[in-house]
């Protein structure tokens, strides 16, 4: 019976081999500029879908602040998606290639759980509120590194564009930890006597 043999490869091209050299399909090392392409189009699929969940949020309010906020941030959702739309022309970016973000996915899940489960009340407001600053807090992370990635490449005016976006994501966030100070009183209210005791002060280590 005849037998194959086959040289031993050297740990260059056992490693080449691993990585799909041998085969031909060895991917291009992904680069700060891939990086930015898909941080931007995570955000701008987070942006689409909050221009959905937001009028949801919004009329499942009691509180007429919570309302206006929610509305009012609506608004900004469309722009700051029109902005990232400026931004895919700038860099040449094609946005038909656009992953849904899961994270923001799993977020708005997180929101439509509690309007299906809490009645309208100032407790539904305080939960719809720690749901929206959930997002905010995840627009904020997402704008804040773009804007670092803009800056470390080079690209100044986008930057600087993105940067007004964060601002405005910081914004709604303080806005909404004012509005939650009230409605958590309200709720707090509303909650008295039912079932809690309250915490005694003890030391914690
Ligand atoms: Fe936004």
């Amino acid at each position: 019976m005849a037998t194959t043999q086959t040289k031993p490869k050297t740990p260059a091209k056992q490693a080449a081999a691993k990585s799909g050299a041998a085969t031909g399909s060895q991917k291009e090392p992904k680069t700060l500029h891939d990086l930015l392409e898909e941080a931007l189009k995570d955000i701008y699929s987070a942006e689409m879908q909050l221009t959905e969940a937001l009028p949801l949020m919004a009329k499942a309010c009691e509180s007429e602040d919570l309302q206006d906020a929610f509305t009012n941030h609506l608004q900004q959702t469309k722009r700051h998606a029109e902005r990232l739309e400026k931004v895919f022309n700038r860099l040449g970016i094609d946005k038909s290639e656009i992953e849904t973000c899961k994270a923001m996915q799993g977020l708005i899940a997180e929101a439509k759980k509690i309007m299906e489960e809490f009645e309208e009340s100032p407790v539904r407001d305080s939960a719809l509120i720690i749901a929206a600053q959930k997002v905010e807090h995840y627009e904020i992370a997402s704008y804040g590194s773009i804007c670092e990635l803009c800056d470390v490449l080079g690209h100044r005016k986008t930057g600087e564009l993105l940067g007004r976006t964060l601002d405005e994501e910081e914004e709604t966030d303080e806005l909404l930890t004012d509005i939650a100070q009230e409605i958590n009183d309200e709720a707090c209210d509303m909650s008295e006597g039912q079932g809690e005791e309250e915490e005694e002060d003890e030391d914690e280590t």
